[in-house]
């Protein structure tokens, strides 16, 4: 890193990291990041976690052992957003039409899940990570969802960055049970059709109360957004890498964001 790219803490850089630490008291953005300025650090990264069995298959390993791998690079990702002062963290772990694959590599990932949700949950406490799980809860094991609800519950007033694992999650069925919610609501007079606004559409998402992404990175290769936080995206910046997930690190995180923090993001106006 040149020293001539690196941001001077000017006041509006200054303010922003001050901003940063009293939600999330570990950040040092321009510690990590010197060429950003703090004020471009995205609030909310999502991630499309895609490649864990290219790297298994490229290794001649098991695929379950790419998925393990992944969760390596869960926690080194989710460390690095924390000290860049990412409020919030979406990983795409697994869609509701990932029942598709075969049984054992399911009842793998199902367990890894618990392993590591069992393993992380004192560092969680410790580091101050709010943690947060999207998704229907119907097929989860009965364990799984269990010990999400008790590390959400443990975590709820954490105020360090939030980590949303999207889990039997699909976007198309999120909107469709938020129709479905208001539809209900509409039919018990409670509210009237006109009272549906943007607002109280997104309100009744999973991801009710939480930011939407700014950036959307996508790990593999592939153009496309498989279902996932089809609302939410709307404005989102998208940055796709060839690495795959197993590969993904520090290096990695900071070439989407400074990918990002390059963009101009105009919402439709002019800029
Ligand atoms: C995509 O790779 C990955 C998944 C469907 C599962 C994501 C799971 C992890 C990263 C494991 C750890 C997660 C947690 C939350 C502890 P793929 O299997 O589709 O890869 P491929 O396209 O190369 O076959």
């Amino acid at each position: 890193m040149s020293k001539s790219t690196a941001i001077s803490p000017d006041s509006a850089a200054l303010a922003a990291i001050a901003a940063m630490r009293a939600r999330l008291p570990k950040a040092d953005p321009l510690a990590r990041l010197p060429d950003v300025h703090p004020c471009k650090i995205p609030r909310h990264i999502a991630i499309i976690m895609d490649g864990n069995g290219r790297w298994a298959k490229a290794r001649e390993l098991d695929r379950r052992q790419g998925h393990r791998a992944g969760a390596e690079s869960i926690r080194r990702t989710l460390n690095e957003c924390g000290n860049l002062g990412v409020e919030q963290l979406t990983l795409y772990s697994f869609s509701n039409e990932n029942w598709k694959r075969p049984i054992e590599e399911v009842t793998a990932i199902m367990e890894l899940f618990s392993e590591q949700l069992s393993l992380e949950a004192a560092n969680f406490v410790e580091q101050g990570v709010r943690f947060r799980a999207i998704g229907s809860r119907e097929r989860i094991p009965f364990e799984l969802a269990e010990a999400i609800d008790a590390v959400e519950q443990v975590t709820a007033s954490q105020r360090g960055i939030t980590l949303c694992l999207a889990l039997n999650y699909g976007s198309r069925a999120e909107i469709v049970d938020a129709a479905r919610s208001l539809a209900t609501r509409v039919a018990k007079g409670e509210l009237k059709p006109q009272e549906i606004t943007e607002e109280l559409f997104a309100a009744s998402l999973y991801t009710a109360g939480m930011p939407d992404p700014d950036l959307l990175i996508r790990t593999a290769g592939e153009m496309r957004v498989s279902n996932y936080l089809l609302w939410q995206i709307s404005y989102a910046e998208l940055h796709v890498t060839d690495v795959l997930w197993p590969d993904f690190g520090v290096a990695e995180l900071h070439c989407a964001i400074r990918d990002f923090a390059g963009r101009t993001r105009k919402f439709g106006g002019l800029g």
